[in-house]
This record gives structure tokens, sequence and C-alpha cells, in this order.
């Protein structure tokens, strides 16, 4: 299949920007396929209400057929048709987070095909907080079931030259703009039981959550890695983000941390092979390796986000054959913006961490 490009710059005018968007929207409302940028990572979308088109989301990704897709909406009007009810608390959370990354999971309404909730009958929504992506849902009939726009077991994709090196070949479109600041998926909150249960950690945190609609739980497999239930959204149980190096993540006191890292890499480097290291700025400079990444300050996990899948791409570009990254655990116990981060980390490293 031939996909087409569309580049969209930053200053382009309105009329061509609008006049491109038909274009993907209409490829959309005929059942195909257009990769799209928002404010967390690029989506893959497809009409929600064509089972076919959802059926091509998971053949193009390579995704398990079990594992259900979130729909983006562009208005709040639009959610009543997908969804059976509304509960109060979930509107709190739409009024002062939609736009935005937070996605939340309802009773599906019975005109949302189980194509694209992975059979489930509760059907994940989210009204992403990026002009194109919205101006797109609307040119697409309002309603576009999005995952990730990476193949299966890849890292979502946070710049479009990683969709491109995805998806080009499988798709009928890929929307070439910038946009995908915040670079971690969406929180995602079950809104379906009494206390809204918070299924993945993103930006927008459980104190935020809390903030807003008091009382709020966590799907114990977040932070207990090893914890005998299976994750509630089913996309948590795969081991995700995997580059094709093997990620260790070191914990404990800085000094520590850098000693352990250096005498790791120094011998595998002895024996020919290619290191990297995911270091914060403050202890950069003593890290040696074949590619050491600056992950931002320790303090502003919003840095660290924002680069974190890049990162492990690259790895993947330079042969990377051993990765070490600096911990964040200390961030599970603030339960902020850092245990998202860790959380995505931990999963790319297959939970292998060392203690120093
Ligand atoms: O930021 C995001 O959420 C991005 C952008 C494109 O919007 N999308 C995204 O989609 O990350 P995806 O498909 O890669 O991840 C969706 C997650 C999966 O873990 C899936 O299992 C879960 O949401 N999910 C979807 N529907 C669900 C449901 N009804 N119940 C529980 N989990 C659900
Ligand atoms: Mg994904």
């Amino acid at each position: 299949m031939e996909t087409k490009i569309l580049t969209i710059g930053a200053s382009d005018p309105t009329a061509s920007v609008g006049e491109k968007l038909a274009c993907a929207g209409s490829i959309i409302r005929q059942g195909g396929l257009v990769a799209f940028p928002t404010e967390t990572v690029y989506g893959l979308g497809g009409d929600a209400f064509n089972p076919e088109s959802s059926r091509k989301i998971y053949a193009a990704k390579g995704r398990p057929g079990d594992n259900p897709l979130i729909i983006h909406i562009a208005d709040m009007a639009h959610l009543e048709r997908i969804v059976r009810a509304v509960p109060a608390k979930a509107r709190m959370l739409a009024d002062a987070f939609w736009p935005g990354p937070l996605t939340m999971i309802f009773e599906k309404a019975a005109a949302v095909p189980y194509q694209t909730t992975g059979g489930l009958d509760t059907v994940a929504v989210r009204m992403p907080n990026h002009p194109l992506a919205n101006l797109l849902i609307r040119e697409a009939g309002g309603y576009v079931a999005a995952p990730s726009a990476n193949l299966s077991g890849k890292p979502s994709p946070t710049l479009a030259k990683y969709v491109i090196q995805d998806m080009a070949g499988r798709i009928d479109m890929i929307i070439d703009a910038d946009g995908a600041q915040i670079g971690l998926e969406s929180t995602i909150v079950d809104v379906t039981c009494e206390v809204p249960m918070i299924l993945r950690p993103g930006y927008i945190t459980q104190q935020m959550l809390s903030g807003v609609v008091g009382e709020t739980d966590m799907d114990v497999t977040i932070y207990d890695s090893s914890s005998p239930q299976a994750p509630r959204a089913p996309g948590m149980k795969y081991r995700h983000y995997a580059p094709k190096g093997e990620l260790v993540v070191v914990d404990g006191d800085p000094q520590e941390v850098v000693r352990y890292i250096n005498e790791q890499t120094a011998m595998h480097e002895a024996q020919g092979e290619r290191t990297g290291i995911i270091g914060t700025s403050r202890m950069l400079a003593q890290y040696r390796a074949s590619s050491v990444k600056n992950a931002g300050d320790r303090e502003d996990f919003r840095t660290v986000a924002g680069q974190l899948y890049t990162f492990l791409r690259e790895f993947d570009d330079e042969d990377i054959a051993y990765i070490y990254a600096e911990s964040f655990a200390e961030t599970f116990e603030d339960k902020g913006f850092g245990q998202a981060v860790m959380n995505r980390l931990l999963k790319a490293a297959g939970h292998r961490v060392v203690h120093v």
C-alpha cells in the first residue's frame, strides 16, 4: 500500500490546513487509516463505528485483537452516543481535564462495535488537546478509534519520523506535524466504579484527579509488579516499549549508581558491545558509554517523559546492546508524574532493577 505523507507546518495558512485535514478525514470516513499527532503520542486513527477499520488497525500494528482501542472525540456533546451513561464524576473530570491527556472508561453504548472495544462491554474515550487532532476528528465524523501509532511492542511514537518508520506501507496516510509534547500516553481512569480507578498512570496524576473527585484508586499492578492480578487495562499486560538492547534500571545512592553503571559499561565495551546510558543532567559528565542520553532534570519529569521513547528508539538505531537507566523509584511514593515515567521505564526494562 502506498502511504501518503501529509506535511503540515506550524505556520501553514488555516485554509490549506483545513483542506488537508478534510482530505484526511474523508479517508477515515471511507474506512481508511490515518496517523496523526496528539499532545501525548501519535495515534493511528480509523472510524470507530466501522468494525473493518478496527480490524485494519490491529493488522497494521500487529496488535492482539483483545487489546481495546481508545475512541477520540472533539466535542463533549458527542460522548452520549458511545456510552450508556455519563457518571457525575466523569463529567467533573471531563470539565477539569478535557481536552487533555485523560482517557476515561465507560459502559459502552450498543452502537459501538465490539471490534473497537476488543470484545469488552466498556469503552475508552479521550478528547485530545491538539488542534490538528481535533480538526481531523471532526472532519472524520466525530469518532476516531486510535491506539498509539507504533508497531506492537515498539515505543509509542513521539516524532512523525518514527510513525513513518513503523507505518509507511501499512496505512493510507501519515500526518507529518509536530506536537506530541508530553511524550507518554494518556492517564486512563475507569469511571464505571463509584471510586474512579487509575488503570494507567500519565500526565494527569492521582493527586490532580483526587483534587476534583475526592477519593481515587489505582490498579495494584501499576505499583506492585509482583501482584498476581491481571492489569485491568488489557494493554498493560504486554511487555511494551522494549528496546532491542537489554535495559536495566539502577537504583541507589547517586554516586553508587554512577560507579555501578560505569563498571558495567566498561566491561561490555571491553567485550566489543556497544552500551548506552539514560542519566539526569547533574550526573551526566561522569558517565562513560557509546551513547549517553540527557534525560534532563530529576526534579522536572516533563523533560524526562518527553524524551524517554525517543531515547529507546535511538538506542535501537545506534545498535546498543546494553542500556542502563537511572531510577526514579522515589517518585512512586509521591504518585506524581514521575510515577508514569517510572512505570514506562520499568516496562521497557522488563522490570530488571539493580539496587546498589
Ligand atoms: O495518549 C494516548 O492514550 C494515546 C493517544 C494516541 O491518544 N493512545 C494510546 O492508545 O495510548 P493505546 O491503544 O496504545 O493504549 C490504550 C490502552 C491499552 O492499554 C488498552 O488496553 C486500554 O487503553 N483500554 C482501551 N479500552 C479499554 C477498556 N474498555 N477497558 C480497559 N482498558 C482499556
Ligand atoms: Mg500503545
